[in-house]
């Protein structure tokens, strides 16, 4: 969850390659952050709660060190103030670390009875006194980090620094992201390579036990037994990752006004040929079932894609959350294509799902945003959705390319099993192509998003419902509102209000749905009456003409069910980033949240 930096280089001050690279990795953790630099030849320790600002604003702005490690905290053992920040020390070794040390009281306890004593609440503090007491024991760092493997259950990137070697970092790595971006200048560890492209987009990365020593001129990467790997260097495209927000006020603005041109960059390479193109996709006839994992956002796409599966193609499709898939009976079986949604590609529960999968021999697929993150490079084939870099926490422009894409796989399962005809999916395809005109004129009715967003600040309790695909919509319409707005906001299958939640209903109570169903609309509808008949305020989104003056209807254009997901969220995007405003929020990093949780 955390972000780390840590660099180091012959002869440039590294201070600001840290600072800047916390800055751009803020987004994953923003409760408190710290450094640790050499500063005459010993280790100097700067931290603080809240965001890096405060941390730069506290850093003497004459320091320079050739090595350093720097940290952004999203706190899981202790609260948020500065004792627990990382760095952390213990005699000689100062580190940061992303990731939970699960059985840190037992550790505890025995380095309690070996003398040592412990300042902070965190699971990372033990960790640290733990490297220090296996280095203690060996005098040896290889033998001591191998030990610390091997003790330690839990997950973590670990990088730190060695009282008696000054010139190396030393990185470890188990379940949580790292990689170590090599350049003339510096060479820089990371949570992400794209938090410090400035400086690099060389870099290797670490599997799990595996660990590095990082010198300025000389990276040695090895296993848990100290052998000595050969690993590969990968390099970005440093244009593909801009993150730079332009005149937008907020990156979760600026990432909904891309959309316009994300969706259909990433459908491209599957229609720019027609047929032809959409048959470069898996073949999915060979499974009889398809499953479907992921997180929140990525969740609320599979339960879209489940809708056209099911309903379009007429495949059995199930959709799970990894946190709970991981610990349920699956019922795994080769003919069932397991599928793993993810922007981050770092997200534990859903890796911990892939593992599951991948341990019993059964097939897997990806959909992913970030390159040569750890699902991606874990599944048997990967498909990336081409968002760009999403950087607000509140995904937007990845979930409709996450949408766009297995909306195409559909097509294209659809086209191959014969559910869908082939007139059909050109037309299909035809829509995709103008896409960007339909997406652009939903953008430009900022008017009407910000009449209803007027309306709904004040409120306390929203409800979003909704029957079929507008139901799985609904889910991600209210997920974004309150994740960034802090208003408390639920989504409903339509037909289930009246089964009790209806009792929540009072004058003035928000309800939001979307109808693009024909067979469903009337019903959908007459739900709405339901709550008005109780004082609720009604907002429909709908692509039928459907007329209704004690209504506020938001109108969006009609299309085939292959574009209905991407027309109606986009309303529910600007609605929710509307109201946030209005209330005032810190909308790009919203209290308690973080971008990539890698964190069970
Ligand atoms: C989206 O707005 C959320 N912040 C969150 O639900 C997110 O979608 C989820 O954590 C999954 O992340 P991933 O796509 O990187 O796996
Ligand atoms: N578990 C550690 C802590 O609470 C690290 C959290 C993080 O990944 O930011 O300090």
């Amino acid at each position: 969850m955390c972000g780390i930096v840590g660099a180091i280089s012959k002869n440039r001050n590294v201070l600001p390659i840290l600072i800047t690279g916390l800055k751009n990795l803020e987004y994953r953790g923003y409760d408190s952050s710290g450094v640790a630099y050499l500063k005459n030849n010993k280790i100097n320790i700067v931290k603080t709660s809240g965001k890096i600002i405060n941390l730069e604003n506290k850093l003497n702005k004459s320091d320079e060190s050739n090595i350093g490690i720097a940290h952004t905290r999203w706190a899981t053992h202790g609260k948020a103030n500065s004792i627990n920040a990382h760095p952390h020390r213990v005699n000689h070794i100062t580190l940061v670390h992303n990731g939970i040390i699960e059985n840190y009281e037992e550790l505890k306890e025995m380095l309690i009875d070996n003398n040592y004593s412990f300042k902070s609440s965190t699971d990372t503090e033990v960790a640290t006194a733990l490297l220090d007491y296996y280095y203690e024991k060996f005098n040896d760092i290889d033998k001591a980090i191998s030990e610390f493997m091997k003790k330690v259950i839990g997950s973590y990137a670990i990088t730190m620094i060695v009282d008696n070697d000054l010139d190396s970092l030393y990185v470890l790595k188990k379940e949580s992201p790292l990689v170590i971006g090599i350049s003339d200048n510096a060479n820089v560890v990371a949570s992400d390579i794209r938090a410090v492209l400035k400086y690099t987009n060389k870099y290797y990365i670490l599997d799990d036990f595996e660990y590095a020593k990082v010198s300025s001129n000389e990276v040695i990467i090895k296993d848990i037994k100290g052998d000595i790997l050969k690993k590969e260097l990968h390099a970005i495209n440093v244009e593909d990752n801009d993150i730079s927000k332009n005149e937008y006020k907020h990156y979760m603005l600026k990432e909904i006004m891309e959309q316009k041109s994300t969706i259909l960059k990433t459908v491209k390479p599957y229609i720019e040929k027609g047929i032809d193109s959409l048959l470069i996709l898996p073949d999915l006839t060979k499974y009889k079932e398809i499953s479907i994992i992921g997180c929140g956002t990525a969740y609320h796409a599979g339960l879209v894609a489940k809708y056209l599966f099911e309903e379009v193609t007429n495949t059995r499709c199930n959709v799970y959350l990894a946190s709970e898939y991981r610990y349920q009976n699956s019922f795994l079986s080769k003919d069932t294509l397991t599928i793993f949604i993810s922007q981050s590609g770092e997200t534990a529960d859903t890796i911990s799902s892939l593992k599951l999968v991948k341990s019993k021999n059964c097939p897997t697929l990806g959909i992913i945003n970030v390159e040569n993150s750890t699902i991606s490079l874990l599944v048997d084939k990967c498909l990336y959705t081409k968002a760009g870099v999403e950087i607000a926490v509140a995904s937007t422009k990845a979930y409709t390319a996450q949408v766009a894409l297995l909306s195409i796989l559909a097509l294209s399962h659809g086209l191959r099993n014969k559910t869908i005809k082939e007139d059909d999916v050109l037309k299909v395809i035809e829509e995709f192509n103008n896409i960007e005109k339909l997406i652009t004129t939903l953008l430009n009715n900022k008017d009407m998003y910000l009449t209803i967003a007027k309306k709904l600040y004040k409120e306390e309790d929203i409800f979003y419902i909704g029957r079929g695909l507008d139901y799985y919509l609904s889910m991600e319409g209210a997920l974004k509102l309150k994740e960034i707005s802090y208003i408390h906001s639920e989504s409903y299958a339509a037909g289930e209000l009246k089964h009790g939640t209806i009792s929540l209903i009072k004058k003035n109570t928000p309800v939001l749905a979307s109808a693009t169903n024909n067979k469903l609309n009337a019903k959908t509808i007459s739900n709405l009456k339901e709550v008005m008949a109780r004082g609720a305020s009604v907002y429909l989104i709908t692509n039928t003409n459907y007329k209704d003056n004690t209504f506020t209807i938001v109108n969006i254009p009609k299309s085939s069910d292959f574009l209905k997901a991407l027309l109606v969220i986009i309303p529910y995007q600007l609605i929710a980033y509307y109201t946030a405003l209005l209330k005032g929020t810190d909308i790009d990093k919203p209290k308690n949240l973080a971008k990539s949780v890698t964190v069970e």
